[in-house]
């Protein structure tokens, strides 16, 4: 586990250096989500294959970008990832990250053992999930990863971060939302689940919901790249992960690109989802 840590720094130091200097256009081509792909995705695709196929422990990865995984002879561990999270922000500057579940055996939510993730803002920031959540940043003269502290989630906190197309939430979601800003929460939403989910843990709680809305039931968030890894990250900072009814890692994965509705948040903020979900 180790070593598979030891590379996800190399390969952050490498994104970290093409997202400043590599053509932040777009390509022609779509991933394997029928996402629009930027050429920063494929550059970052490309240099995560690279390490993590050198790493011994890895048994075989399976990318956003990429239709299937990439299987090798040896190792124990499954890592699915997200080169570029938030890639469409690239071109408006604002932060974006890069994402990273260790799985074993198969990549359903029971199977995650660690979680990773690099947000490539002002800093570069590392948060590595294992048995408890440590932050690292990156020091720009050394190029080597400092550890800053760990991080806890508080019961409740004060920020929201509501995602989704506004208009295709179902009412029941928008009256929690509308409800929780009536009570004093403030909006944190910058369209980069990385850097959003980044603040709430940092900033000891509050709510990040990606809900299934009228156009889509199933979300947009993949359960393999972005969801099992930040389920797995916030219950390891004593926070919680759902889909509106159960923990996000009791789910299984139907396919690699499988998609669900989550909540991420501290005690307070997904008991509100559980009520307000409960029966619908
Ligand atoms: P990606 O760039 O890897 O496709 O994912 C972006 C994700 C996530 O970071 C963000 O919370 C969400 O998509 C925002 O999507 P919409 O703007 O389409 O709601
Ligand atoms: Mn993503
Ligand atoms: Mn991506």
């Amino acid at each position: 586990m180790t070593e598979i840590i030891e590379s996800i720094k190399k390969i952050a130091l490498e994104i970290s250096e093409a997202i400043k200097t590599k053509d932040t256009g777009k390509m022609d081509t779509q991933n394997a989500c029928g996402d629009v792909q930027v050429k920063l995705d494929v550059i970052s695709d490309e240099i995560v294959e690279k390490y993590l196929l050198a790493t011994s422990s890895v048994k075989e990865i399976m990318s956003e970008e990429k239709e299937a995984p990439v299987k090798k002879n040896e190792g124990k561990y499954l890592v699915a990832y997200d080169p570029l999270d938030g890639s469409s922000l690239i071109d408006v500057d604002l932060s974006v990250g890069s994402i990273f579940g260790i799985y074993e055996n198969g990549y359903n939510g029971e199977d995650i053992k660690a979680a990773a993730y690099v947000v490539y803002g002002p800093r570069v920031e590392m948060v590595v999930a294992r048995d408890v959540v440590e932050l690292f940043r990156l020091n720009e003269k050394t190029k080597e990863f400092e550890f800053v502290k760990e991080i806890k989630l508080d019961k409740k906190g004060k920020i929201l971060g509501p995602g989704g197309t506004q208009k295709y939430w179902y009412p029941y979601h928008k009256e929690m939302i509308d409800s929780l800003f009536k009570e004093g929460y403030r909006l944190r939403y910058s369209g980069g689940m990385v850097p959003d989910l980044h603040q709430i843990l940092l900033k000891s709680g509050g709510l990040f919901a990606y809900p299934g809305t009228e156009d889509k039931p199933k979300g947009k968030l993949r359960k393999l790249f972005e969801v099992f890894p930040f389920a797995f990250v916030y219950k390891k900072a004593g926070g919680f992960g759902v889909d509106g009814y159960n923990d996000l890692l009791t789910l299984k994965a139907e396919h690699y690109h499988d998609t669900t509705p989550c909540f991420f948040g501290s005690e307070y903020e997904i008991n509100r989802v559980l009520e307000t979900y409960k029966g619908r």
